[in-house]
């Protein structure tokens, strides 16, 4: 029996995936990682399928018997006005981000119960606490995210399973943002701003081991925190949105993203 910690991270084919995969290995950890289409080392798990989902898990729990860490990292985002966006296509999002988590979690919780251990890390962010304009259906998507998150972690601590998010601001990774598809003038400008200033802020944003790092720790203390703030504005942010009255918190939101 190998007796190396197993993880589980899906979404591994780039970004914090790939490079949590890699922080993992150097700490000793037998990793799997996951993409939609498999291959390059990566196993095949699309989060937005029930059969994909099952199937993976499955074939994984045969061939080494349990998975100790679970890291639900997988997501997309998405850049418009909330109006321009179809309930289609905040579901489709959801599908990803915040369903795909729950049928991932539902798959490997029964092995992690039955040996009363085990650690999932979900991958939230900032939007998970804040409502940037024009990223509408991805922080509902992220908010979602986090009160499921916060109920897990409740649930499962008698159980033996520790349950943490960890909610990072712009760091460097290629993730794209999708547009509605009917988008609306009305909204051109407004759009395009905050597609430009999310985009700029990722391309100088932080490293992303910063990230894998907060993962690692969520991970592997023995006291995981509930949340994991990376990066300096998501520090910012949740002080700011705990400390500040609502009014002032929308000003720095207008200051951040409004028209220069
Ligand atoms: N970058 C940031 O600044 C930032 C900030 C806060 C939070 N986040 C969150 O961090 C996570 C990772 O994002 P990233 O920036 O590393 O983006 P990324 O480089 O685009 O990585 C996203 C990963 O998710 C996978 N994926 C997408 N849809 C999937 C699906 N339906 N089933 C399975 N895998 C799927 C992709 O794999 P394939 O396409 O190969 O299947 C890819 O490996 C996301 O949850 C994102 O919301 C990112």
């Amino acid at each position: 029996m190998n007796e190396r910690p197993v993880a589980l991270i899906t979404g591994a084919s780039s970004g914090f995936g790939a490079v949590t995969a890699a922080r993992f290995r150097e700490h000793g950890f037998q990793v799997f990682g996951t993409r939609r289409a498999g291959g390059d080392g990566l196993l095949a798990l699309d989060v937005d399928s029930d059969d994909s989902v099952r199937a993976c898990i499955d074939a994984l729990l045969r061939e080494v018997g349990r998975i100790d860490v679970l890291v639900n990292n997988a997501g997309r985002a998405m850049v418009g006005a909330c109006e321009e966006t179809s309930a289609t296509e905040a579901r489709a999002l959801f599908e990803t981000n915040v369903f795909g988590v729950m049928r991932v979690t539902n798959a490997v919780l029964p092995s992690m119960r039955a040996r009363g251990a085990g650690r999932i890390v979900n991958v939230g962010s900032v939007s998970g606490f804040v409502g940037v304009p024009f990223h509408g259906a991805y922080a509902a998507s992220k908010h979602a995210l986090a009160g499921y998150t916060e109920a897990l972690r409740v649930e499962l601590a008698p159980l033996g399973v520790r349950v943490a998010l960890v909610e990072p601001s712009a760091h460097r990774t290629g993730i794209q943002m999708v547009r509605p598809r009917d988008t609306m003038p009305l909204y051109d400008e407004g759009r395009e701003r905050v597609e430009s200033i999310i985009r700029g802020q990722i391309e100088t944003g932080d490293d992303p081991a910063r990230v894998s790092d907060a993962i690692l720790r969520a991970a592997t203390e023995r006291e995981p925190a509930s949340r994991y703030r990376v990066g300096a504005k998501a520090v910012f942010a949740a002080v700011a949105r705990r400390f500040l009255p609502m009014g002032a918190f929308e000003r720095v939101l207008e200051h951040e993203f409004g028209p220069r």
